[in-house]
């Protein structure tokens, strides 16, 4: 399968102006590469990271966006807003929003519809506890978190990016092995293939969870693996980028 594969970093709450200009730096020093690559940064640092890689191919997204149009929504971020100054990618469902702020498989359908509607690529996160996982319970978690998205976006539903971070793996320096995820994003193309037909094949289904410089190739190896959502090691230029060069 010749999908070209994707490099996401995310920065979650991290960054400063000056720490940006640097790792921005770092990254457009080392390009062009082998694979797409995007930053999804905190949305005060958008703009600045859009004007930083306007005249290169890396692209740059949102860490979340809102499920609703405009209105009375104090402290959300619409995907008009997102896609107006040419935002690519908005990361949907997260485990740290679902977890902490409370978003459910509908929200999350929601958010990934609102977010196609103008045109910006959601990113939508799947993946289960480690007591999930301990109970046998990974398969039916995870299907359930993508079927909310199928149903919800129905003829669409061949446009998103999707990312399977086992919750376990993520920020704890424990990664699935590769078989481990390779077993898990099948799954999951089987669900699309369902849903898309052979457009499923075309379909990006990226691992994340502790990805790092030395796990990376072998990571992205896995026939289903079709690149990276970076957490930690995307802060980190020579990292990031090492990450990046392990795609095709
Ligand atoms: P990590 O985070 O690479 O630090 O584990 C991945 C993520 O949460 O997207």
């Amino acid at each position: 399968m010749s999908r070209r594969q994707l490099v996401v970093g995310n920065w979650k709450m991290h960054g400063s102006r000056p720490a940006n200009a640097t790792l921005l730096d770092g990254i457009l020093q080392a390009g062009p590469f082998a694979c797409d690559v995007a930053v999804c940064v905190p949305f005060p640092f958008l703009s600045e990271t859009a004007a930083t890689l306007a005249s290169s191919d890396i692209r740059w997204g949102s860490q979340d966006c809102s499920a609703q149009e405009q209105g009375a929504y104090t402290g959300e971020v619409s995907a008009a807003m997102l896609h107006e100054f040419g935002c690519r990618y908005a990361i949907v469902g997260h485990s740290e929003r679902r977890a902490m702020h409370a978003e459910s498989d509908q929200l999350v359908a929601d958010k990934a519809k609102a977010a196609l509607a103008r045109g910006v690529t959601p990113i939508v996160c799947v993946g289960e506890t480690r007591a999930q996982r301990e109970a046998g319970e990974t398969e039916a978690v995870v299907k359930r978190q993508l079927a909310a998205v199928i149903h919800t976006l129905a003829h669409c539903a061949g446009e998103i990016v999707v990312a399977y971070e086992p919750v376990w793996a993520i920020g704890t320096g424990l990664t699935a092995s590769p078989e481990q995820a390779q077993s898990v994003h099948a799954l999951l193309r089987a669900q699309l293939r369902a849903a898309s037909g052979a457009h499923a094949d075309e379909m990006k289904i990226l691992y994340g969870g502790s990805v790092k410089p030395d796990n990376a190739a072998t990571l992205f190896a896995q026939p289903d693996i079709d690149g990276g959502l970076i957490g930690g090691a995307s802060l980190k230029a020579a990292d990031f980028v090492a990450i990046c060069r392990a795609g095709h």
